[in-house]
């Protein structure tokens, strides 16, 4: 389905949306993809950028990355209205390339704002590019000495940013998922585990067997 472009709306007449304007990819794209599901969960997943189905509909997580994350999180019980889910980039890059430093700077204080906003206890980053922007606390030029995501999921860090503490859990993205499911899976769902824990039982271990 596609939406009417929301490029010019009137909601988006802030400072953070206006760094994003001036990008070279808001010029290109044909919607701004803010976020989708519950803006009053705990929880925040954070993805890389929208692709092409994701520019067309104006939400993210609509593509085949989507429909995968939409499954891994009905295998553990999740639906999206459990969580909310947004992006370090809020417009498409052209075919789906690697975000650059610059992009990652101006597009990312609108996701600073949605952290300050929305206020999560758990943030999960899903992927590279996710995770490292939140290991450096939101400072792109450390992003590039942080570790990767097969290193790092599943480790809980607790961190403070805009005055907000929230845990972060870094996860496989669900697109990498799909080309890797045989090895992926597992690890998506016992670091799912970790995040239920957090969600259900704020980080106490439970009982073997409740889920
Ligand atoms: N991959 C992402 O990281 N985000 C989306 O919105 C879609 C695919």
């Amino acid at each position: 389905m596609e939406i009417e472009s929301n490029k010019k709306s009137a909601e988006f007449n802030f400072s953070e949306a206006d760094l994003v304007k001036r990008t070279e990819l808001f010029k290109e794209c044909t919607n701004i993809v803010v976020g989708d599901g519950n803006p009053d969960a705990d929880i925040l997943f954070v993805g890389e950028a929208p692709g092409r189905n994701e520019d067309l509909q104006g939400v993210p997580f609509v593509g085949a990355a989507g429909k995968n994350l939409d499954k891994l999180l009905d295998n553990v019980g999740l639906s999206r209205s459990d969580i909310y889910i947004a992006n370090i980039l809020k417009c498409r890059p052209p075919l789906n390339r690697d975000p650059m430093p610059d992009e990652i700077r101006a597009h990312t204080p609108w996701l600073l704002k949605q952290i300050r906003d929305m206020k999560p206890k758990v943030v999960c980053s899903l992927g590279n590019y996710s995770t490292k922007f939140f290991m450096s606390l939101g400072d792109v030029d450390l992003m590039k000495k942080q570790q990767g995501i097969s290193q790092v999921h599943g480790q809980v860090q607790e961190l403070e940013m805009e005055g907000v503490k929230f845990k972060l859990i870094p996860l496989f993205h669900p697109a990498a998922i799909i080309y890797n499911r045989t090895k992926l899976t597992p690890l998506w769902e016992e670091d799912m585990r970790i995040v239920k824990n957090f969600i259900f039982n704020n980080g106490k271990s439970k009982p073997l067997g409740l889920w």
